[in-house]
């Protein structure tokens, strides 16, 4: 494939290029047998904080996921893009067991947290999803103050003894998610209140509150303007030294500017998985390469 950069958008180009957000690139492992997924390129890596094997999703009888194996590194931000419908939001939700919560939906295989296995009958779903946060598209904070909707998981996990940590712990959470300076004389004031990309701040906030591992963000800033995103990607250049995130986006300069690795769906398959820079310039697999290049979407 011959200078495929020099065919992407602009902004993904510049974002590829840009020196200031160069992540380390994440170790990945060879010996997976591309031939039992049809997955190309580097699903797997040393340090695994979430895997995935022979993973399947259906609802009812329809199957949405097909065998997808994958870990996420410790410490990394993988992006996770593809067209509409390919399972993207569905394969997150396997990972803190969003899934649990829709009747129909029948997830198999094996998927650990610090080799842990997540679907034990011992685990309790709402412990995990504090482990493994999730922000989703649509901000949504809950129908109370700014300073109740961060301290909620709190005080439902007993992570505050007094009031006064309580606080501190509020005040550190919208600190890391950049809100504090915004909100600090509000915190009483409904947190449906903000701007759109203030509550998705306050979400972030929220899910930070219950000291996560994992963040999963199910397209964060599809719905928000252009200097909220902005804000959010910066935020999450910082959160990469503390948490290891996933990330779905329907933004290439997006999965560009933030992620080390990305993984491309297609028709609930996992299609190929490879540092962001190689699937943004040359990926292995046509469908990608279609994709990335706007040839569909
Ligand atoms: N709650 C649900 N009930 C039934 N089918 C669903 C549900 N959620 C998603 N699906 C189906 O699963 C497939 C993957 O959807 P989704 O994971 O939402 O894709 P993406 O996030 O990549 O757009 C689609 O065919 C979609 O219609
Ligand atoms: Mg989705």
């Amino acid at each position: 494939m011959t200078d495929l950069i020099g065919t992407l958008p602009g902004m993904v180009k510049s974002s590829l290029e840009s020196e200031e957000n160069k992540l380390p690139v994440v170790e990945t492992r060879d010996e997976f047998d591309v031939e039992i997924s049809g997955t190309i390129g580097k699903p797997l890596v040393q340090n695994a904080k979430m895997s995935s094997r022979n993973c399947d999703v259906f609802y009812g009888d329809k199957q949405a996921i097909f065998n997808i194996n994958l870990d996420i590194g410790k410490n990394e931000i993988i992006a996770m893009i593809g067209p509409s419908g390919c399972g993207k939001s569905t394969y997150l939700r396997v990972l803190n067991r969003m899934n649990d919560t829709i009747p129909i939906c029948r997830v198999t295989g094996e998927h650990t947290l610090d080799g842990e296995d997540i679907y034990a009958a011992e685990q309790d779903p709402v412990l995990l999803r504090a482990r493994v946060g999730m922000v989703f598209q649509k901000p949504n904070p809950f129908p109370k103050s700014i300073y109740d909707n961060v301290a909620y998981g709190a005080k439902l996990h007993g992570l505050a003894t007094n009031r006064s940590e309580l606080d501190d712990l509020v005040e550190a959470s919208l600190i890391k998610a950049g809100l504090f300076k915004e909100v600090k004389d509000d915190l009483l004031m409904p947190g449906t209140g903000l701007s759109g990309g203030q509550q998705q701040r306050l979400c972030i906030a929220r899910a930070i509150a219950v000291d996560p591992e994992v963040i999963l963000m199910d397209e964060p800033t599809s719905a928000l303007d252009p200097i909220a995103t902005a804000t959010i990607e910066e935020l999450m250049d910082e959160l990469k030294e503390n948490y290891t995130i996933a990330i779905v986006t329907h933004s290439m300069q997006q999965a560009a500017r933030v992620s080390q690795r990305t993984a491309y769906f297609h028709l609930g398959k996992l299609v190929e998985v490879n540092d962001t820079n190689t699937v943004f310039t040359n990926p292995e697999h046509k469908l990608t390469e279609n994709y990335i290049t706007g040839r569909f979407g």
